[in-house]
């Protein structure tokens, strides 16, 4: 199961989309099917009824907060249980045995988290700025601003570019990359880099050395990849604080979920990241002609300003390749 992405947290969408009616998502090359019951509790099961295979998001959900498959009527239970099984006599049934496959589901930042493994789920590893409310004034009900979009290409390579700065003058020249550009070209100018990694992240400060100012400089701020798809940038626009959160949700082998998280840190938060999502995906294009998923350290030419995209390389070759259950067919 979640060839893709397995034994991982991984958000799938924000919960503001999972209303009244299963919604059907596919999640590292499976079926699942996200769905609320009647105490406002969200389930995740895979989108395949045990019976004879039916996708049970073309189902409903019953008065009591199951979810009934759309062909024969069995009911389940958002833990996977099968608590209802139409003209059948009760007694001649073993309930315990006809379960759906559910999956470990968390709800944080706003989004539907689910547990892509099997087993015992372990804690999440994640940064503050999605699991704390923001300061008081700043805090309410909706605390982040969220975005997506699909992009047709393999996750891993949405990390790397999340990753990369040196892309910025380039690929941002008529955006953000702009000032950038004046002084990439010429000549002495090289990127530096500060490297700090843990135990579940790496965090990467990059600057022009001929730019004085610039967004990685002032302690706290700068970029953090945090295991296995997420890229968190800090940094503050005309005196806003952003901290934006940027996901590559693998749908399958040729296409992400490309899922953007502000957290609210100033009333003016949202306008200014509403700005931003235009020259954030101006790098689609470039990395939907990427072919399939980053190639193992060695593949590819490397140069020095590739350190912090190599780290992620190597990661995941070593760890979600390497993986027993990984079947290479499949990426
Ligand atoms: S296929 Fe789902 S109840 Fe028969
Ligand atoms: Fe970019």
């Amino acid at each position: 199961m979640f060839d893709l992405l397995p034994n991982v947290w991984t958000p799938v969408l924000p919960i503001a989309e999972i209303e009244n009616q299963p919604v059907a998502v596919a999640l590292a090359g499976e079926r699942i099917v996200l769905f609320r019951n009647s105490k406002d509790e969200i389930g995740a099961l895979l989108d395949r009824c045990p019976h004879r295979g039916a996708a049970l998001s073309l189902g409903r959900v019953s008065a009591d907060g199951c979810l009934e498959c759309p062909y024969h009527g069995w009911q389940f239970h958002k833990d996977g249980a099968c608590t209802h099984v139409p003209l059948n006599n009760p007694a001649d049934l073993q309930l315990s045995k006809l379960s759906a496959v559910s999956l470990p589901t968390r709800i944080i930042a706003g989004l539907v988290w689910v547990f892509t493994g099997e087993g015992e789920a372990p804690e999440p590893q994640l940064p503050d700025s999605l699991t704390q409310l923001p300061p008081v004034g700043y805090a309410n009900a909706e605390s982040y601003f969220i975005y997506h979009e699909v992009w047709n290409a393999h996750w891993t390579r949405i990390v790397e570019n999340l990753m990369d700065y040196v892309h910025v003058p380039f690929v941002h020249r008529n955006s953000f990359g702009s000032e950038i550009v004046k002084n990439a070209t010429p000549a002495g100018s090289f990127v530096e880099f500060k490297i700090t990694q843990t135990e579940h992240s790496v965090q990467f400060f990059n600057r022009l050395h001929s730019i004085e100012s610039g967004l990685e400089i002032e302690p706290g701020l700068g970029s953090e990849w945090y295991q296995p798809n997420l890229v968190v940038l800090k940094f503050d626009e005309m005196g806003i604080p952003i901290r934006m959160h940027s996901f590559a949700i693998p749908i399958d082998r040729d296409r992400s979920r490309y899922l953007l998280v502000f957290q609210l840190l100033a009333p003016d938060t949202v306008e200014v990241a509403k700005e931003f999502i235009s020259p954030i995906v101006e790098d689609r294009v470039t990395i939907e002609s990427q072919v399939g998923e980053i190639p193992t350290t060695t593949e590819e030419c490397n140069v020095p300003s590739d350190r912090a995209t190599l780290l992620f390389r190597r990661w995941y070759h070593q760890t979600i390749v390497k993986l027993p259950r990984h079947v290479s067919i499949l990426r």
